[in-house]
């Protein structure tokens, strides 16, 4: 193995680093992922480099030449720094210096490594979340056409896990649409966070050149540059904002992925999957597993940990810079590849792994309780104080369980002998579409809502 030449770094090493320690300390073998950015990055500090005459326009211009024969190389194939290289900014200048000679040694001029690399983190990062932001699009359009199918199918709804009011499906399904459009506008809130650039903020005290960092911010379309050098260098703020939005889109997907699996299982049958997202088993063969949102549901304790661990990372770190930054890219990049796999499961599996067993959710709908409320609601409208209707339906579901009836198999006199309020139409307002139907308060499952929770749901996807 090749290990780093003495003068990687100045004359004042003497001997090589240990092959082990230089295995320990290079980041080359992640740090890869970030080459176009740094390509990019280093593009537009040689223009401003021009600019600002600290070095000649011909320079400027073999520098910018040189950097996009590596960009080729690499999109090839035919660049793969090893070890040697330690990370992936020497890997670039070194390669540059081999294509246009000494003066590719001048593009360094004004910068350190340590603002470069926050300013490629930041591309990627950039690029990332709009990615994801259009993988979020994706996920809550099929959640929204799955919605728009199912406003009449009724589902049961839960509390603590037992059966509570039945619901549109549309309604339950919406509700992971309003998930994923604050995911969505998280990730659009943090990126004027992201882009922010700390190019110019040199080592960390910023630099002797008469540098223009507005001019190199503006080439790489940052916002604004850090007004502190030594913050610049040394925030990874953004970094961890980011995996903390990635932690709760993790959260809402592992919500959807329990419930799927709970839905998939013989208990509950409420869904079927498909064969194209579902694996069986290798000795039982009467199973389909839903391989899909069980490991959606275990990837997200791994970007949870990616957040502790920037954040542990950061919290005893002295200004400015210092090595353990390096340690950010690997969860990072984790997150972010994670996440993304995660998004794009999730929305094939609804968009053609499940299906809703729509005769069994409604025949699950019609054989509970969770009526009950509508009991008290009717007597509640009929002048019974709702308290007093409620302690009176405890007793009308005690009896019907006594009898071994649902509540529309009471007949009026069991009816009558509870409450003389109750009358012929009790039956109509106690069926489950009628009990969804009702619920017609803003943001309720009631249909008309649902209707217009859709037309709202269309038009955040219409507003980008
Ligand atoms: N590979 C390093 C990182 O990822 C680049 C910055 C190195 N800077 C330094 N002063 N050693 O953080």
């Amino acid at each position: 193995m090749q290990t780093p030449s003495p003068q990687t770094w100045s004359q004042r090493f003497e001997t090589a680093l240990h092959p082990a320690i230089a295995l320990f300390n290079a980041s080359i073998g992640f740090d890869i992922q970030l080459i176009e950015y740094d390509l990019t990055g280093s593009e537009a500090h040689a223009k401003m480099l021009v600019k600002t005459e600290i070095i000649s326009p011909e320079e400027g211009e073999a520098i910018v030449n040189g950097l996009e024969t590596i960009r080729q190389e690499y999109r090839r194939g035919d660049f793969n720094p090893g070890v040697e290289a330690e990370d992936v900014h020497f890997a670039v200048e070194r390669r540059l210096t081999e294509l246009i000679g000494d003066v590719g040694k001048k593009l360094h001029t004004a910068r350190s490594r340590n603002d470069q690399v926050g300013t490629d983190l930041r591309l990627y990062l950039r690029a990332q979340i709009e990615a994801i932001q259009g993988e979020l699009r994706q996920y809550q359009q099929t959640l929204l056409s799955l919605a728009e199918d199912h406003v009449e199918t009724l589902i049961p709804g839960y509390t603590h896990l037992q059966r509570a009011q039945p619901l549109s499906l549309a309604h339950h399904l919406l509700a992971y649409f309003d998930m994923a459009q604050r995911d969505w506008e998280r990730l659009h809130d943090l990126q004027k966070r992201v882009n922010i650039s700390p190019l110019g903020c040199g080592a960390l005290a910023g630099t002797t050149f008469p540098i223009d960092r507005q001019y190199a911010a503006e080439l790489l379309g940052f916002e604004k540059v850090y007004g502190n050098s030594l913050d610049g260098v040394s925030d990874r703020d953004f970094a961890i904002e980011f995996a903390c939005a990635a932690s709760l889109i993790m959260v809402h997907l592992s919500r959807l992925s329990e419930e799927m699996i709970l839905w998939a299982s013989e208990e509950f049958s409420f869904v079927t999957l498909n064969d194209s997202c579902s694996t069986g088993s290798s000795i039982m063969p009467q199973k389909k597993n839903p391989d899909v949102p069980e490991l959606v549901r275990g990837k997200t304790g791994r970007v949870f940990g990616h957040l502790q661990g920037l954040l542990v990372m950061m919290k005893g770190l002295p200004l400015a810079y210092n090595k353990d930054l390096q340690e950010d890219k690997e969860a990072i990049f984790d997150t972010v590849n994670t996440v993304r796999g995660c998004v794009e499961a999730m929305t094939i599996l609804l968009s053609e792994g499940v299906n809703f067993r729509v005769p069994r959710l409604r025949q699950a709908v019609n054989e509970d309780y969770s009526n009950a409320t509508d009991v008290a609601d009717y007597l509640a409208t009929k002048g019974v104080p709702f308290r007093e209707a409620y302690n009176l339906v405890g007793k009308v579901v005690k009896t019907s369980l006594a009898a071994g009836k649902l509540l529309r198999e009471l007949t009026l006199e069991e009816w009558q002998a509870i409450h003389p309020a109750f009358e012929d139409d009790i039956y109509a307002a106690i069926a489950p579409q009628q009990v969804v139907s009702a619920r017609n308060s803003y943001g309720g499952t009631g249909f008309d809502q649902v209707h217009q929770s859709i037309a709202r749901a269309n038009q955040a996807l219409g507003e980008g």
